[in-house]
């Protein structure tokens, strides 16, 4: 049991990556929480989970909707070890039809809900806490049409240096996990039309040197690995779970 008696809140644990870290967490004897803003899917996901894991529902993109979330957390468990701040969206769009709203929404959710989802939770943190954030090959690639959502993963990997530098006299580690193409429903959610997904999916398919999508089985045990003791030397890093996508 890598996680065993550690309280574990996962964002975006309602869908993909984060709801298969939930079951990895669990499994790994973690007291899991999950955040996620649509109500089905909590509800979903509360169900495939089972009684142990509990389902809460905020809009990250609102501070106070953190806030509260964070209160109730802190409510029912009085600490948390673990962070893995994974929620996040994207937009796909080209240079000339980017807007102000698009760039507003997208930082809201994978940059600034992020970053205060730390804040609010970093008092609660007990020593040898471990923080994992999801950022993206995105961040060390460039793709026509995701300017804005590449940018707010590139802000994210910053911002793991800059947290890892003020976290580590706490005892406290963070570190991200980069997922390559995966196989989940967040590419159906970008406002592409159906035959432009499945040209970008054969290209992206190309692109990874193991010429496949990865799984959120993949990406989970990364995330497991740098939120448990197994990673209690590593911080302020990046691991690229991508096929070699970003390395080769
Ligand atoms: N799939 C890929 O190929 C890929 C590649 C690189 C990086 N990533 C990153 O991996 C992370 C997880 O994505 P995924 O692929 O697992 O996609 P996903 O299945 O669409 O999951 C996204 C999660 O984020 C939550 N979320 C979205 N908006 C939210 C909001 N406003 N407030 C709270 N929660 C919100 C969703 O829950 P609700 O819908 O309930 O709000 C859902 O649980 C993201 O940060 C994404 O950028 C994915």
């Amino acid at each position: 049991m890598k996680l065993a008696n550690k309280i574990a809140l996962i964002t975006g644990g309602t869908s993909g990556i984060g709801l298969e870290a939930a079951k990895l967490f669990r499994d790994e004897g973690a007291k899991v929480v999950i955040i996620g803003s649509d109500a089905q899917r909590l509800k979903d996901a509360e169900r495939a989970l089972g009684d142990s894991v509990t389902a809460l529902r905020a809009d990250l993109r609102d501070p106070e909707q953190i806030d509260r979330a964070i209160a109730e957390v802190i409510e029912t468990h009085g600490r948390i070890d673990v962070i893995y701040a994974n929620a996040g969206a994207g937009k796909a769009a080209p240079l000339e039809a980017v807007t102000r709203e698009q760039i507003d929404e997208q930082f809201a959710l994978n940059f600034t809900g992020l970053f205060f989802t730390i804040q609010k939770a970093a008092p609660y943190l007990s020593q040898g806490s471990s923080i994992v954030v999801t950022t993206s090959f995105l961040n060390a690639v460039g793709t026509p049409g995701l300017s804005i959502l590449s940018a707010t993963k590139a802000a994210v990997r910053s911002l793991v240096r800059s947290l890892g530098a003020e976290l580590a006299p706490r005892g406290i580690r963070i570190n991200a996990v980069s997922p390559g193409p995966i196989d989940t429903p967040f590419a159906t959610k970008m406002g592409l039309p159906d035959a432009d997904l499945r040209k970008a999916g054969e290209a992206l398919t190309a692109a990874v040197p193991l010429k496949r999508f990865g799984t959120v089985s993949e990406v989970a045990k990364a995330a497991l690995f740098l939120a448990s003791d197994d990673a209690s030397f590593v911080t302020g890093t990046e691991v690229a779970v991508d096929g070699g996508m970003t390395q080769i």
